[in-house]
């Protein structure tokens, strides 16, 4: 049986179905419910019966975590549990240090602890995969090569300050305790059940609703974006054949400014649900005062991942974001359920001060 940690949210939410699907083995998901997790995310899971075991809780909370690798024979945990959302961090960054930080701290306690007490074979065969991102290497200029695995650590925001952070404490249990870990960089997920208030959901729902795309400064700062399941597919593949204190990058090649993102998602609504008035969706973008700090470009090297684990992602960025503006317009039951108080609040915080 495997453990994951924060799979109420938008990657591990994904990945706990994607799991269920591809594989008989059960599934144990700890997730502490903060705004980001969902369970209506997990709708589809119950038909896994059994299979499937929601437990709500901390990745701080070493006693609970202990208990439940210990009772359930835990032979892999992946650790996707944090505050992952750069524009709050900036805001508010204590729950950044808490969770990624404190709470990957002692979750590698409690797996430690786990893993001294397995017999010799269980101890080989077990593993911790910590799911990290490429913002951990800073930012590029245009014209520097992609982030290689040995890329220097420069980052330049509290959250991926507190990424890195976690990052080093699970190479440094690998090294001084012996702890078999994998850790994984990846770039900008996007894709079903993604929270509105990252960039390609928001702008996808505030075009329904008629109102502004906000664009952070010029909209050229570049972004890597991949396609979520294809994420999962290289986790699942890491887990399975990745060498012990290894780190992989994940990435599909699909490097793009801001603007060309929400100009695609703005000629894609235009087709599928065209405004009423006949204008473009196009007519909706916004400018506003950039992010403080913000950093102009990522770019991922998954050489790598496709070298020595033989992984490469399934859909391009074209048939990716096309699947994804669908699954939004046939979804408006679960954008309900999202789009209600908290992250209201959230919105009127964040953009009310906004020119
Ligand atoms: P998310 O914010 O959508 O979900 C995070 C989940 O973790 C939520 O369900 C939340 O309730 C849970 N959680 C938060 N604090 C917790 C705690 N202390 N204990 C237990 N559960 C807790 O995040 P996401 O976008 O799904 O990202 C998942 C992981 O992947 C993160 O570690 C993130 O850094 C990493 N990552 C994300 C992206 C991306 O584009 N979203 C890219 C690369 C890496
Ligand atoms: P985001 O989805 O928050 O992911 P990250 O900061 O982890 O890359 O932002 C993606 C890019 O879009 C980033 O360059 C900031 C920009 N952005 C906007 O221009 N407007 C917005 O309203 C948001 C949320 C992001």
């Amino acid at each position: 049986m495997i453990l994951i940690t924060g799979g109420a949210g938008f990657i591990g939410s994904n990945f706990v179905l994607d799991w269920l699907a591809a594989s008989d083995e059960p599934i144990i998901n700890l997730d502490k419910l903060t705004y980001a997790g969902n369970l209506h995310n997990l709708q589809q899971a119950q038909s896994a019966g059994s299979r499937y075991q929601f437990v709500k809780g901390d990745i701080a909370d070493s006693t609970l975590v202990g208990q439940l690798l210990d009772a359930n024979a835990i032979r892999a945990v992946v650790n996707f549990a944090a505050e992952s959302h750069v524009d709050r961090s900036i805001l508010g960054p204590e729950d950044f240090i808490q969770t990624n930080i404190v709470g990957t701290f002692r979750l590698l306690e409690a797996v430690r602890a786990h893993h001294k007490n397995l017999s010799s074979d269980a101890a080989k065969a077990f593993r911790f995969l910590h799911v990290s991102t490429d913002e951990v290497y800073g930012s590029l200029s245009k014209t520097d090569p992609a982030f290689t695995e040995d890329k220097r650590y420069e980052p330049n925001s509290p959250y991926s300050a507190s990424k890195a952070a976690s990052d080093h404490l699970v190479r440094a249990y690998h090294h001084t305790y012996g702890l078999p870990v994998l850790t994984t960089n990846c770039s900008n997920n996007y894709g079903p059940y993604h929270f509105p208030e990252k960039l390609i959901p928001l702008c996808i729902l505030n075009a329904l609703a008629g109102k502004a795309l906000p664009i952070y400064g010029d909209g050229q700062q570049i972004r890597d974006w991949l396609y979520v399941k294809d994420h999962c597919s290289a986790i699942r593949r890491v887990l399975e054949k990745g060498a012990l204190g290894e780190v992989y990058n994940i990435g599909g090649w699909n490097e793009k400014p801001n603007l060309d993102v929400v100009h695609t998602l703005c000629d894609i609504l235009d087709e599928l649900s065209p405004r009423t008035d006949g204008h473009s969706y196009r007519t909706q973008i916004t400018f506003v005062t950039d992010r403080p700090g913000h950093d102009r470009r990522y770019a991922i090297d998954a050489s790598k991942l496709e070298r020595e684990l033989g992984w490469k992602p399934a859909e391009t960025f074209e048939s990716g974001i096309r699947k994804t503006v669908r699954w939004y317009l046939d979804n408006t039951a679960w954008v309900d359920t999202v789009t209600s108080g908290a992250y209201r609040e959230w919105v009127d915080k964040h953009y009310g001060h906004r020119s």
